[in-house]
């Protein structure tokens, strides 16, 4: 456990008196610092926040948007809800993991790129929808999703 992680949970109890509601923010803050959420991590935070264990785990395994395993610097989630899979989502998930040589919930060995499949990220008139760091994109043409990859991608 880091030192500023208690200090970490005592300013999220201040916002969220209840435990579980500070729960979203402390994980949040760790793995910003960390990039995942380990499994001592887990631990580390029930003990902080007095949760049990199990209860944090399943949180932490409930969001897509926390990580068990270590990310890439760039972290690509292609949508497969329904309007995404009717309109390509499928192909276009074919398609980056040709051009990234990883196959879906892997990283480059390089660790430059995470490509990670999401439920339905609520922007399904964007049609297939991908999401770059939290940035939206879409829709993804095939001349777009190379963009993807570089950074030149526009949302
Ligand atoms: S199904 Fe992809 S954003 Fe809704």
């Amino acid at each position: 456990m880091k030192p500023e992680w208690e200090l970490w949970a005592q300013e999220a109890k201040a916002e969220f008196p209840k435990a579980n509601s500070a729960l979203l923010p402390l994980l949040h803050r760790i793995q910003s610092q960390e990039h995942y959420l380990s499994e001592d991590t887990i631990r580390d935070v029930a003990v902080l926040l007095k949760l049990p264990v199990p209860y944090v785990e399943s949180v932490a395994s409930f969001y897509s948007l926390y990580y068990k395993n270590p990310v890439g610097k760039r972290i690509i989630h292609v949508c497969m809800g329904l309007s995404c899979a009717l309109n390509g989502s499928d192909e276009l998930m074919h398609h980056l993991e040709g051009k990234l040589g990883i196959q879906e919930g892997q990283t480059t060995p390089d660790g430059e790129v995470s490509l990670l499949e999401a439920e339905c990220l609520a922007a399904c008139n964007l049609a297939p929808v991908a999401q770059v760091n939290l940035r939206f994109v879409g829709p993804v043409t095939e001349d777009t999703a190379d963009q993807l990859l570089t950074g030149e991608v526009k949302s």
